[in-house]
Parts: structure tokens; sequence; C-alpha cells
């Protein structure tokens, strides 16, 4: 057996298979294969900080082709658990899924300003997955120096208030935000989808700056770089890998920054509130100013984002295998990255996993492409490789939104991506249908 991917010396996982048949061209493995983990069940379920990647083995991450069904963990259905969970994880599952679809009130500290009542309003169809609903960042650049007018509620926009709060003198009105005259720069960012998001969360850090390496020597006119963000919770350097700049680097601590900025829902990371437009003073009419949310929603929104399953691969045609080998070919392979593996997880479906993002999950220099935001080390043209994923479940695309197509999404390619865009234009018509209808099966 080609024992391409495999556990360390010693190790044997129950549940965990290798990785057989892989073709020629090999590039170092990008997980960690060290550690403990396996199969022990314990709180939390994200991954712990500290992990230690060995690029020691040699797996083709770039083949399209899904590998071994068993290590993929994905569900029959889009909007299903991971396989393979025990009764005790799907009740966090389903525990977790309540809460993520439950809308809450003014008295569970929903507002002032808010996006929505739920998390499931922006994120579904099915639960998990997306609207399309898009929402509005703003800033001001000034010579380059980008401000996100914090002191006037940027750069998020919530386009929500709770309205009139108290009686008598003792009354106040909340009203949606708006992009105030000093914003020169908006942008509009659509929802993303969460299906799989728990194996990205388990992919170590060391994989992912492995990976920025392996860019950087191989193809370093498409090479993307991680965004280095603070994880609250330990105070670490991490890899930011979620959100449209790879801005937020665990699950968790996007339960609890969304749970803030879209809700206006406080919580023990995330204590402060978001004063309306800035507005500092406006919160002395706050209705429900302590700690909104002892952290126990948080965390069953984690847990359901963690459980949740990727999304199902659509079976290969010949069309769509040939339209898979133009994919790599023209160097969309470079940055939507076919294969990633998950280090050590206490959750077994979770732990040492191969995943199909088709994403680095790493920044590019997007052009004109960009959104002009700043955030973390990404600036205004950089942006995080879409994952590919889930595709065919999808009507809107790329970050505002402005694509309809797939096609019109890789038309809209810029700065790193404008040569794979151009060889993309130059394809016979055969051979672009054939990379269509492998998109199709993402
Ligand atoms: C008003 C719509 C809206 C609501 C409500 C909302 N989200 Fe989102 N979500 C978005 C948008 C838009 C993005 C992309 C954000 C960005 O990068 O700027 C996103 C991104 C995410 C991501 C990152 C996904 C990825 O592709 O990396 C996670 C995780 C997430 N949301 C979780 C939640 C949770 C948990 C809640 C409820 C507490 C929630 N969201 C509520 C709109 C929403
Ligand atoms: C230099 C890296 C790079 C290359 C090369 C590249 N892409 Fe992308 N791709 C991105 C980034 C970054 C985004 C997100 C851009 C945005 O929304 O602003 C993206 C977005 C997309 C989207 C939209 C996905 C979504 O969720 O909205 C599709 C489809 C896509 N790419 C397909 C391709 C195809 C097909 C190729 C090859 C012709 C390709 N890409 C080449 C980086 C790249």
């Amino acid at each position: 057996m080609p024992a391409a991917w495999r556990h360390g010396p010693g190790e044997s996982c129950p549940g965990t298979n290798v990785f057989p048949g892989f073709i020629a061209f090999t590039i170092l493995v990008l997980t960690s294969l060290l550690g403990s983990g396996c199969g022990a069940e314990r709180k939390p379920l994200s991954t712990a900080p500290s992990d230690h990647a060995e690029p020691s083995e040699s797996v083709d991450i770039t083949a399209v082709q899904p590998p071994d069904e068993s290590i993929l963990a994905a569900p029959t259905t889009l909007g299903g658990p991971l396989r393979g969970l025990d009764a005790a994880l799907l009740a966090r599952f389903s525990a977790g899924q309540d809460d993520f679809e439950e809308e809450d009130t003014i008295d569970d500290g929903l507002g002032p300003v808010f996006n929505e009542a739920s998390c499931a309003t922006c994120h579904t169809s099915p639960t998990g997955g997306t609207t399309g609903r898009a929402e509005t960042r703003f800033g001001r650049n000034t010579g380059g120096t980008f401000d996100p007018l914090t002191e006037l509620g940027g750069s998020l926009l919530q386009d929500h208030a709770i309205g009139a709060v108290g009686s008598g003198v003792g009354s106040y009105t909340y009203v949606p935000e708006q992009v105030p005259s000093q914003a020169n720069v908006t942008a509009q960012r659509i929802t993303t989808p969460l299906f799989g998001l728990g194996l990205v969360d388990a992919v170590p850090d060391q994989a992912f700056l492995a990976l920025a390496r392996i860019e950087a020597r191989f193809f370093p006119s498409t090479a993307g770089t991680p965004n280095l963000v603070t994880e609250i919770r330990t105070g670490a350097t991490r890899v930011g890998r979620f959100g449209w700049k790879a801005q937020v680097p665990t699950l968790h601590q996007f339960s609890g920054d969304a749970y803030l900025n879209e809700m206006g829902v406080t919580n023990p990371e995330f204590p402060d509130e978001n004063p309306p437009q800035g507005d500092q003073a406006a919160l002395a009419h706050n209705p429900v100013p302590t700690l909104n949310d002892d952290g126990t929603d948080v965390d069953r929104f984690a847990d359901f984002m963690t459980l949740l399953g990727p999304p199902p691969r659509g079976a290969l045609n010949g069309r769509s295998y040939l339209g898979g080998a133009v994919f790599r070919q023209i160097g969309c392979a470079n940055c939507h990255t076919p294969t990633l593996f998950t280090g050590p997880s206490p959750v077994r479906a979770l732990s040492h996993r191969a995943l199909q993002p088709f994403s680095d999950f790493l920044l590019h220099d997007m052009g004109t492409l960009g959104d002009g935001i700043v955030q973390g080390q990404a600036n205004g043209r950089q942006m995080r490789t879409a994952p590919l994923w889930g595709l065919s479940a999808r009507t809107v695309f790329l970050h505002d939104g402005r694509a309809h197509t797939p096609q019109a999404a890789i038309e809209a390619h810029a700065g790193q991506g404008a040569a794979a865009r151009d060889r993309f234009a130059r394809l016979g018509t055969f051979q672009r249908a054939a990379l269509l209808a492998f998109l199709q099966t993402l």
C-alpha cells in the first residue's frame, strides 16, 4: 500500500485510515502527524493553539480527485453533521443548531444596534449556509493609511436598531447606523457558508505557514501570505483563516465576534457593547448593560459549526474529470489548494482528516478586486482565497456578491489572479466547459 499519508511512528488511531493511491507530483504533506488526541473526547471541541506540524511525508495536495471517502467525513446531505459522530456529539450538534437558529430578543441583549436577530437569518438554506445577505463596511483612507473610523461606528455597519426604549424623559430611540460622511471607503461583504469549517479550524497553524512557504518557493507570482492575528482566549498569535480577509483564527472566536457585531450580544471575549454610530453616550440607555451571554451561547454556536459536515462532493464524469486537470494546469489550484489535512483533534471525526476546501486560506493581492478594508495584516487589496467547496449550491460569488456565475467570478480575478483569469479566457470552448463542469462537482 502506498502509505502516502499516515500517522507518525508507532501511532495508530482507531477509525482513521491511510490516504491511498496518489499520483506522481508530490509536495510535502502539510499536516501535524505527531501528537496525541485520537478519539479522546474532552471540552472544548476546538483544537488547542499549540501544534507541531511535521512536514515530513509526501502527498499530492494539488490532486483534485476526492481522496478516500472514509477520511473525508462528509455527510450525504448538505447541512448535516460530520459523519461518524457518537450520540453525545450529535446531541451537541443539535443543541448548537437550535441556538444558532434562535432569534434573540432585547431582553436577551439583542442590540442596541445589530444586523439580524439570529445567526441563521443570514446563515441558512440549509442552516449553516448563506442567504447571500450582504453587509457594509466602511473606513477612511488617507494617503494609504486606513482608519476604520471606530469612533463613528466602523468598520462594520449595523443596519438594524432596537428603536424606542424607556418612557417619558428617560426614553431614547436607537436608530440603524449609516455610512458617515467622513468615510471614503465602503465595501459590501456577503455572508459565507459555514459547512465543514470545523475541519478548517482543526488544520494546524504550521500547515498554513508551510503552505505559504511552498507557494513562495514554487509559485512566487501567486503566493499567498498568512494573516497573523491575535487569538483573544490565549493571547497567542495565530494564523487567521475565517472571514473574507482571514481575519479571525478560530470558530470559537468568530462566534463571540459575530454575537457582538452581528447581533449586539456581549459575551466573555467581547464584553464591550458596540456603541451605535460610535456614540458611547448613547449606551447610557442600553436596556441590558450587563454581560448578555455568559459564554454558553458562544460555546453552542461553536459546537454547531465545529461539527457541521463539509459539503458533499458530486461525482466526477469524463468531462468534469478533465476539468479538474484544466483547473490545475491553468493555475487555479495554486491558490485554491484542493486538499488540506487536520492535525490531532479531540473529536475523532476531525482528527487527522483530509478536507477538500479548494482554498489555501491565505491572503492574495487581488488588485482592483480587493475591498479596500484593512483587517489585521490584510491590506486593502488582499483577500483570502475563497473556498470553492459547496460552490454548486451557491448563486452569488465574490466578497461583494458582484458575480452571479462562477465564470463571472473567474473573469473578475485581478492582481495575482490575473494570469489564471487570462489563461481561462484563452481556453477553448470544450476545456472551458469542462472546467466549469468540474466546479459544479464541488
Ligand atoms: C447579518 C448577517 C449575519 C449574521 C446575523 C451572522 N453572520 Fe456570520 N457572516 C456574515 C458575513 C457577511 C460574513 C463574512 C464576514 C466578513 O468576512 O466580513 C460572515 C462570516 C461568518 C463566519 C466565517 C466563515 C468563513 O467563511 O470563514 C463565521 C464562522 C460566522 N459568520 C459565524 C456566525 C455566527 C456564529 C453568527 C451568530 C452569532 C453569525 N455568523 C451571524 C453574516 C452574518
Ligand atoms: C492568486 C490566487 C488565485 C488564483 C490563481 C485563482 N483564484 Fe479564485 N479566488 C481567489 C480569491 C482571493 C478569491 C476571493 C476574491 C474576492 O471575493 O474578493 C477567489 C474567488 C473565486 C471564486 C468565487 C468564490 C466565492 O465564494 O465567491 C471562484 C469561483 C474562483 N475564485 C475560481 C477560480 C478559478 C476557476 C481559478 C482559475 C482560473 C481561480 N479562481 C484562480 C484567489 C485566486
